[in-house]
């Protein structure tokens, strides 16, 4: 048990995730990103998915996630990986842990198309949870693209903090005389501002940018899971696709920070985070999934 592989910025623990989370240096990893047991009550060669009933699955996970948070870096950002069973426990375990103002995103990833179920709706997409440690302070790198876009920096309703006066390009917008509010914080407007970005039209504010829009549903074809449910399984039975932790590591992390993930399984993180050129840090109790990470990560490290 314990330190399992280490090579090239890549480290690998064969061990209890609580064990390794506990030994973390406070404030070490830059991005959590943890797709978790979802509390099935699946019993899979390597693992148990049973938890117990939920309220027993949300202690387990309450010290993991409080570790979880203090190993962040001060603008470091998690994300917690789950589905209908655990998804509304966990929000609230996260609410708790974090604090509601820390809360980003409820990411809805399409895992499979409608198979066909007996009297109810098939499930197809299972649910990310994206906090940060610190709401003013976080790493987000929007996707950049080539086409310009003009997106309105404010919507109708008056709301309390939001609709304050300021001052763009020269000018006073005072959105409150007009029953609406701001969509960015002023440090978010600030940054847009120095970049050149803003405009008002009609005395309304407008970013201006090549910025692709990412929204919180995942459907694309390249983020539907690549194993089937009934198959054998090659080497690992339930990765996430690539797509997904690829995603994730460029919006959320630079080159060379530490990402985590721990809860291995196959270890599609690894392996992205390897191939973004990011350092990575996890772990898994089974020696298989353990096994199955090194081997790809060393495929790696000969192809490059
Ligand atoms: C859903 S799988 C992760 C799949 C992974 N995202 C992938 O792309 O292959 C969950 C993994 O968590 C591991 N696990 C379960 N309990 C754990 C614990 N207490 N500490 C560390 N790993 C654990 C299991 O062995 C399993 O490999």
């Amino acid at each position: 048990m314990g330190l399992y592989y280490e090579n090239d910025g890549a480290r690998v623990y064969l061990e209890d995730n609580l064990e390794l989370l506990r030994e973390l240096p406070e404030g070490s990893v830059n991005l959590i990103y943890c797709d978790i047991l979802y509390n099935t009550g699946k019993v899979f060669d390597d693992y148990s998915d049973d938890l117990g009933t939920p309220d027993e699955a949300t202690e387990w996970y309450r010290p993991r996630i409080e570790q979880m948070r203090r190993a962040l870096a001060p603008n470091g950002s998690i994300f917690i990986h789950c589905n209908w069973r655990m998804d509304s426990y966990m929000r609230i375990l996260m609410d708790e842990v974090f604090g509601t103002k820390c809360f980003r995103n409820r990411i809805y990833r399409k895992h499979s198309r409608e198979r066909g179920f007996y009297a109810n709706f098939d499930s197809q997409m299972d649910i990310i949870l994206y906090y940060v440690k610190n709401p003013r302070k976080f790493i987000f790198h929007e996707l950049q693209g080539d086409a310009n876009r003009i997106v309105p920096l404010y919507e109708n309703g008056e709301l309390e903090g939001r609709s304050d006066t300021r001052v763009v390009n020269g000018e006073t917008v005072d959105l409150k005389a007009l029953n609406k509010h701001w969509l960015v914080s002023v440090p978010q407007l600030a940054d847009m501002e120095h970049a050149g970005e803003v405009q008002l039209i009609n005395g309304l504010p407008y970013r201006f940018s090549k910025v692709i829009p990412v929204g919180n549903l995942w459907d694309g074809p390249e983020m539907l899971d690549t194993y089937t449910r009934t198959d054998t399984a090659e080497a690992y039975d339930t990765p996430k696709p690539e797509a997904v932790l690829d995603r994730i590591i460029r919006i959320a992390s630079e080159p060379g920070d530490l990402v985590a993930d721990f809860f291995l399984g196959g270890g599609t993180t690894a392996v992205v985070a390897k191939k973004l050129g990011r350092r990575f840090i996890g772990c898994d109790i089974s020696r298989k999934a353990c096994d199955v990470t090194v081997g790809k990560l060393e495929k790696i490290r000969q192809d490059q």
